[in-house]
């Protein structure tokens, strides 16, 4: 199974990619988190993305497409995966149809989680990340069990240089205009699910399987 989860910057897309991806046993791809490796270890491509990433704006296709498509090539992305912050333009999600196609694979279902902008802004002014293994945590809804250690790996916390409050403007305004025409990209083909990303993040959780399951018997 291959997954798509959209959204806007906060909405939930890598607290639900990773509950999920192990829930169904699927690899987990963010752009994002790849990126963020990349400039944290000062690699060529992380030298490369951190202007655009600092600024809030789109890493350019033809970067983010290479990179996406040598990460699906690994063998843990075989059975499947749920992809987090990818597909984000109209050029990123046929590039990712063709990478599919050319392994008799295609996009099954693409999850939107929906949430409204004042909640968004909450989400991401409270978020804390973890060095290591990157899962989010938030110091009102999710906070981790020891401060600023992460219940997974005992990595350290910190927050994200792109969640300042004029960064995150850029995000969302980013997002609405080129996310958008993705969104309307998988609705056409019938493709798209959507989810109601206000509630709590199991409620997110179980929503999300749930409509899966019952997609899965459907086409049964
Ligand atoms: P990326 O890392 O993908 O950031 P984003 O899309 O802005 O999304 P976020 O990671 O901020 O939000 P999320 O939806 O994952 O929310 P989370 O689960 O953390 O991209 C960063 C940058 O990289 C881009 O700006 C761009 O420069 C570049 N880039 C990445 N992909 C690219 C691409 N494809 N093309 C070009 N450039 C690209 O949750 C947020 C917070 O809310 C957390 O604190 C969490 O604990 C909390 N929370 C989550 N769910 C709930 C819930 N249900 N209830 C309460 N709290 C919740
Ligand atoms: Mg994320
Ligand atoms: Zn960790």
């Amino acid at each position: 199974m291959f997954l798509v989860l959209l959204g806007a910057p906060g909405a939930g897309k890598g607290t639900q990619a990773a509950i999920i991806s192990r829930k169904v046993g699927l690899a987990h791809i963010a752009s994002g988190d790849l990126f963020r490796q990349a400039v944290e270890k000062e690699t060529k491509l992380g030298q490369l993305v951190k202007a655009y990433m600092d600024k809030g704006i789109l890493v350019p296709d033809e970067v983010t497409i290479q990179m996406i498509s040598e990460r699906l090539n690994e063998p843990d992305c075989k059975a499947g995966c749920v992809f987090d912050g990818f597909p984000r333009t109209m050029e990123q999600a046929k590039a990712l149809d063709k990478a599919l196609a050319n392994q008799g694979k295609l996009i099954d279902k693409a999850v939107y989680i929906e949430v409204s902008e004042e909640e968004l802004l909450k989400r991401l002014s409270g978020r804390w990340i973890c060095h290591q293994c990157q899962t989010p945590y938030h110091e009102v809804s999710s906070p981790p069990k020891v401060p600023n250690r992460c219940d997974k790996c005992g990595g350290e916390l910190y927050q994200r240089s792109d969640d300042t409050e004029e960064t995150v403007k850029e995000r969302l305004k980013v997002y609405f205009a080129q996310t958008t025409p993705v969104l309307n990209y998988y609705e056409a083909q019938g493709k798209l699910i959507k989810v109601d990303g206000k509630l709590g993040i199991e409620k997110v959780a179980k929503e999300i399987i749930d409509v899966l399951r019952l997609e899965s018997m459907n086409a049964k």
